[in-house]
């Protein structure tokens, strides 16, 4: 399919319960997020931080969103996730260039973020930013099901 016209805003507090049904549609994958069922969507949309969190629309609907959750020393950590129908149609590489901006505009000196190695899209969507691997954490996420999984540190400095 063609892609369509993405959109990027700041959430509002009317996207909290389509975010948190998001992320809860990409947790079941339990593939790419360390975050896994089971979501109580009611406490997740109410808790949802949406200073930092930014939403990829198409025709006013949401399709992906990403969070800088700034950090006090001056960089800024980066989660994000795209319904899995929109991917690899560019909705992850608008996000984090919004993402870049934002956090310049915000004056962070850096992005930070955690992946799993074998998240090939996300790796490879980081580094055409420029993100750099800065280490492995190893056997660091403990899955639902016992396994322990690596986390690649990447990060970009602003
Ligand atoms: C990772 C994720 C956010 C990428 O979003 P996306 O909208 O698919 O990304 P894009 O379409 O902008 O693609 C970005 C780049 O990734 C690469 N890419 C995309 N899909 C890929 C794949 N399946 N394998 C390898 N590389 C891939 C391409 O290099 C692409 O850049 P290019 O098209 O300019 O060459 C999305 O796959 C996702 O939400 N996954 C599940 C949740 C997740 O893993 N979140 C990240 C946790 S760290």
């Amino acid at each position: 399919m063609a892609a369509r016209v993405i959109s990027i805003r700041p959430a509002e507090d009317r996207d909290r319960r389509l975010l948190a049904l998001l992320l809860a549609a990409v947790a079941e994958e339990r593939d790419g997020i360390a975050t896994e069922p089971p979501i109580d969507v009611n406490k997740q949309a109410a808790d949802w931080p949406l200073d930092g969190t930014l939403v990829a629309l198409s025709a006013g609907e949401i399709v992906g969103a990403l969070r800088v959750e700034a950090s006090s020393l001056g960089f800024g950590q980066i989660a994000m996730m795209v319904a899995a129908e929109w991917r690899g149609r560019g909705v992850g590489t608008a996000l984090v260039a919004a993402a870049i901006e934002w956090a310049r505009a915000r004056r962070l000196h850096k992005l930070a973020l955690s992946v799993f190695p074998h998240n090939d899209a996300a790796i490879a969507l980081y580094r055409k930013f420029g993100f750099a691997e800065e280490g492995r954490r190893i056997k660091h996420v403990r899955r639902a099901n016992g396994h322990l999984w690596d986390f690649i540190e990447m990060g970009l400095l602003l």
